[in-house]
């Protein structure tokens, strides 16, 4: 039976790491890294994934600043709140939650984030950069699952990684992460056919569908490392879900993130440490 990677304790450990950083950043520059998160609307799972947010700053002593605005923001507001931002030399990072309302253009908003505060890493110049192979910021997501493998000790090198799953913030950039770390990459999907052989050849394998239970445990190869980037409600239970069968796919796997406690609490302790880069990126300079 496969070890479950814990990302709740993991990331209790790098955040501890982190607020050690942050005071002695402190001490030597005379403030804190600070981030600002900008939440659009009402959205239930948004409010939650930004308290999160909110909650790890404090927990690594992040200034942290949340601007809330109704569902009704026009975009024209929502761009000058982001160039406010952008413009205040004390703000490091600046976050917009997404989805935004149906009425305001993402990629407007996300262009509007200046490339040096990008926590997410979600502006196209970082995305470009990132498949350039140059200095940018990683996005949380896939950052995070990197040192998930990284935990287990499993050499990546060499080794096949099935991705399913093709989003802009997980799936393509998870694959250039696993790239550059040498694996041997598939981008796989939901109309990939015959998927279940494609993810049988996979050591490491990736699931970033949105989708309850797209991974049985028979698409596990024996041995393989299992991350499971679902987070889905099960209509039935309303419980959280991931994308893999966890149970059954843990006893053919070697380790396998759980849904909740794996993906998501890394999500947000990246997200520190990408606050903790623009900071960095910014002071010396
Ligand atoms: N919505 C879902 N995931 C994310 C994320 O990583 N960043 C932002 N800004 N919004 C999201």
């Amino acid at each position: 039976m496969g070890n479950i990677i814990d990302g709740k304790q993991l990331s209790l450990r790098l955040k501890g790491e982190m607020a050690e950083e942050v005071k002695a950043l402190d001490a030597k520059y005379g403030r804190v890294p600070s981030l600002a998160v900008i939440l659009v609307g009402e959205n239930p799972a948004s409010q939650s994934y930004v308290r999160g947010k909110i909650k790890a700053a404090g927990e690594v002593g992040i200034k942290s600043d949340l601007i809330t605005m109704p569902a009704d923001i026009s975009e024209e507001a929502l761009l000058a709140e982001i160039e406010r931002l952008n413009n205040d030399n004390l703000v490091d990072g600046v976050l917009v939650q997404l989805p935004l309302p149906k009425h305001i253009d993402e990629e407007r908003v996300i262009d509007a984030i200046a490339l040096e505060k990008d926590v997410d890493g979600f502006h196209p110049d970082n995305v470009a950069n990132l498949w350039l192979g140059k200095p940018c910021v990683e996005p949380c997501t896939p950052k995070g699952i990197m040192q998930m493998i990284a935990e287990c000790g499993f050499d990546v090198a060499g080794k096949r990684a099935v991705v399913v799953g093709r989003s802009n913030i997980v799936g393509k950039p998870i694959a250039k992460l696993l790239l550059d770390a040498n694996a041997t990459v598939t981008i796989a999907h939901s109309r990939t056919a015959d998927l279940g052989a494609v993810c049988r050849e996979a050591d490491i394998l990736v699931a970033a569908v949105g989708r309850k239970h797209i991974i049985t445990a028979d698409m596990v190869k024996p041995g393989a490392v299992v991350i499971d980037v679902g987070v889905n409600r099960d209509t039935e239970t309303g419980m959280l879900c991931g994308d893999v069968d966890t149970a059954a796919a843990q006893e053919v796997a070697s380790y396998i993130t759980p849904v909740p406690g794996g993906v998501g609490p890394m999500t947000i302790t990246m997200l520190m440490k990408n606050t903790i880069e623009c900071f960095l990126n910014r002071i010396v300079k």
